[in-house]
């Protein structure tokens, strides 16, 4: 006898049939039918990259020269390995922390990231209203395409940050720290990564410009993605809010703003102009971020600027434990680049880090569904952290530290 003729076979009754064909309530709103499909940041940017034109895509997704710093810094999470207690009670999580003297639901900073508008037209309002209902603070661009009062205006009470490239016109620049001072910004972020700007090979070769130009390939671009089209042109018209008649290539609008001259004396002299809170991003080695706390500066930002600059950089990651050591006691240590998982956030905390930067992890987010994307990103990020938490068995942040190591 063969098993299936020694089985018993029987007709199924309808009352069991039905539970199992119960359908699943289907939304009837696209965005949330769009974003319940997405369950980590991978997700959100397979549907980026099919809502965007290949050349927005591509700005957000590309690095500089071979993309070497971007992948090592990712590879660096990769080689995390947490060192995990058992039989700890983690029913209860608290993953709030502070970040420069503010309470923080999450050790979590939306990073500064330029024309955010052309990602997808609600653009930095959404960032900001996004970040204020996760309780986290945002940094808006210099090179944003919504001017600081809008945004203030749009998240009141939000913990606004405002992000500052030194440009070679000082008084423009000391202009643009006024209008943020006056649309209540108290927290600036000096980038000092940028003497140059890095070599997006992707960009050039896309003929990228801001906003996109009516090309022959970008009209045959309109069939493929029409709704990005229609909401770009039926929406403000794209303009920095920091340079507002400027129609070069993103090349040329960077080569106007970046100053190759900047020196320790300047951050010296803002440190001087600016009362508020200053926070330096783009320091990538023990020596600078010494040299940057002498400066009297309260947090820096361990950084490659997401690989978009210099090429084959240190991976912030390996470098944080020994600038945590040199400086940790005098500013806070903030990290950024290759983070799309919440997991790297928990291995950045146990390292030492007050928080961590993303940029591109909620670009993906807004792409894929405006500010209910981003939330549905830093909801991604939250829920991996947390996880990962109770999986290590630290309740705090502060239980994490010292659980975490590099491998090889
Ligand atoms: C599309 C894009 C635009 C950016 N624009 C700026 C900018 O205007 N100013 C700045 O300081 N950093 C900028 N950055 C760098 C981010 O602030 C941050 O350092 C980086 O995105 C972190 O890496 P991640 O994208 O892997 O999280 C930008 C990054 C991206 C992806």
């Amino acid at each position: 006898m063969d098993a299936d003729t020694a089985v018993q076979r029987r007709l199924p009754r309808w009352s069991e049939l039905a539970p199992l064909l119960r359908m699943r309530s289907l939304s009837t709103d696209p965005v949330a039918r769009r974003l319940a499909r997405a369950h980590t940041i991978g997700d959100l940017e397979a549907i980026a990259r099919r809502r965007a034109p290949r050349a927005v895509f591509d700005y957000v997704a590309g690095a500089a020269e071979g993309e070497v710093s971007l992948e090592r810094a990712r590879d660096a999470y990769r080689r995390v390995e947490f060192q995990p207690h058992a039989l700890h009670d983690v029913s209860t999580i608290d993953a709030s922390t502070r970040i420069l003297g503010r309470p923080s639901s999450l050790p979590l900073v939306l990073a500064p990231t330029g024309f955010t508008r052309m990602m997808q037209h609600e653009g930095e309002p959404a960032v900001a209203r996004a970040a204020r209902a996760a309780g986290i603070p945002y940094a808006l661009s210099t090179m944003g395409t919504t001017s600081p009062e809008d945004v203030a205006a749009a998240a009141p009470g939000g913990e606004h940050w405002f992000q500052l490239y030194l440009w070679r016109d000082r008084a423009a620049s000391e202009q643009l720290v006024d209008s943020a001072r006056a649309a209540g910004f108290d927290t600036l972020v000096l980038t000092v990564d940028t003497p140059v700007p890095g070599s997006r090979l992707r960009d050039i070769r896309n003929g990228l410009t801001i906003p996109p130009t009516l090309t022959a390939r970008t009209v045959a671009d309109m069939a493929r993605h029409p709704a990005w089209w229609v909401n770009l042109l039926t929406t403000r018209p794209l303009e920095f809010a920091a340079l507002t008649s400027f129609d070069g290539t993103v090349a040329e609008l960077v080569a106007t703003m970046f100053d190759p001259a900047l020196t320790m004396a300047d951050l010296q002299w803002l440190r001087r102009e600016w009362a508020g809170t200053l926070v330096v991003k783009g320091v990538l080695s023990v020596d600078d971020a010494c040299r940057v706390a002498d400066a009297g500066a309260d947090a820096v930002v361990l950084s490659n600027h997401g690989g978009r600059q210099l090429d084959r950089a240190p991976s912030p990651l390996e470098l944080l434990p020994e600038v945590v050591a040199a400086v940790g006691d005098r500013v806070e240590v903030f990290i950024d680049t290759g983070i799309t998982n919440g997991g790297d956030i928990a291995a950045a905390v146990g390292m030492g880090a007050t928080a961590a930067l993303v940029g591109r992890a909620y670009l993906y987010g807004l792409m894929a569904g405006g500010q209910r994307g981003v939330e549905h990103s830093v909801d991604i990020l939250a829920a991996e952290l947390v996880r990962t938490m109770q999986l290590v068995g630290a309740r705090s942040l502060q239980e994490l530290h010292g659980r975490v190591r590099l491998r090889g």
